[in-house]
């Protein structure tokens, strides 16, 4: 593919982790990657790095708009896919969190990829083809202790893709929902300063837990089992843009094979002990 005909792929969130690997292996297999970074630094070491890079920041509805009239213009209002990837987690149990913490995670992970979305649907309904991806997680489809922010937001994320989804049909744009497990990246380093900035550990009912839930945070060492590299979301992605009938969600890692069928299979009780212990395990790491 030239760079002319290369079908186009805007992807948030690509300083770190899930974001870069993907706009990295998209770039190198013949994708026009815009990859974008909410931080100025960011988006000129992806520039140095050889992408089309812009900012956009999932807070800021103007920075939304911006990035997106300018990826518009620069490809003609044509684009193939919209990765919904930039996001963190804001640890703290439920009772802990502010409504400003917790509005400020629904901001970047929920309503900050519905607006993105929602500019992109037009000129994929114009076009007449289309791939709405979304980064979800397996915490979008079951819960842990002191995970309440985020999976409130992943929760809410599925609900709104699973109704999009229904929406498109008889349309070529499909929606698709990636459910990673652990996966090696930042996210645990920057739900840290998230659990620094916006928890009052030492005033909680939860203040015990709260020290080895931040000594997990801090230890970039020991990953959770099952943990793997970001190039297994990559995979996933790679399907749901070049599958004629891409998957409506796709698992990644065993915890996500696992607790989708526990969570078929077993009543909600059983399930609550089960993620109670898993919880634990998490915590002790
Ligand atoms: N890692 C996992 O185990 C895992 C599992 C399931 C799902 N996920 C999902 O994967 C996605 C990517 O996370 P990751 O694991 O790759 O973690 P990461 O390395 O921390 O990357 C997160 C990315 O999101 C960006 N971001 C944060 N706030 C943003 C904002 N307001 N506007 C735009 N971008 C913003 C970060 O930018 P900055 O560098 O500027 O903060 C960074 O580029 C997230 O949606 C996460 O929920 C991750």
């Amino acid at each position: 593919m030239t760079r002319a005909n290369a079908r186009a792929v805007l992807i948030t969130g690509c300083s770190s982790g899930i974001g870069l690997c993907v706009a990295q292996g998209l770039k190198s297999r013949g994708y026009r990657v815009i990859a974008t970074a909410r931080k100025k630094a960011d988006v000129q070491r992806l520039i140095d790095d050889g992408f089309e890079s812009l900012g956009l920041d999932l807070s800021d509805s103007a920075s939304i708009a911006a990035a997106l009239d300018e990826v518009l213009e620069r490809t003609g209002n044509r684009l193939y896919a919209l990765f919904n990837n930039g996001g963190y987690g804001q640890p703290g149990a439920v009772e802990d969190l502010s409504m400003k913490a917790l509005r400020a995670q629904f901001e970047v992970n929920f309503f900050g990829w519905h607006e993105l979305t929602r500019r992109v649907l037009p000129v994929m309904r114009a076009q007449g083809e289309g791939r709405i991806i979304q980064n979800s997680s397996v915490l979008g489809f079951i819960t842990l202790k002191y995970r309440g922010a985020y999976n409130a937001s992943k929760f809410a994320l599925e609900g709104l893709s699973d109704t999009l989804r229904l929406e498109l049909q008889g349309t070529d744009i499909h929606v698709c929902l990636i459910e990673p497990g652990p996966i090696l990246s930042r996210f645990r380093e920057n739900a840290h300063r998230a659990f620094k900035a916006n928890i009052d550990a030492e005033h909680s009912f939860h203040r015990n837990a709260y020290i080895s839930l931040e000594r997990r945070l801090a230890d970039n060492e020991i990953e959770p089992p099952f943990t793997l590299p970001a190039s297994a979301v990559l995979k996933r992605v790679i399907h749901a843009l070049e599958s004629s009938r891409p998957k409506p969600r796709y698992y990644v890692t065993v915890p996500t094979y696992g607790f989708g069928l526990l969570k078929r299979l077993l009543p909600t009780r059983v399930l609550d002990r089960l993620l109670i212990a898993a919880s634990r395990a998490e915590v002790r790491h």
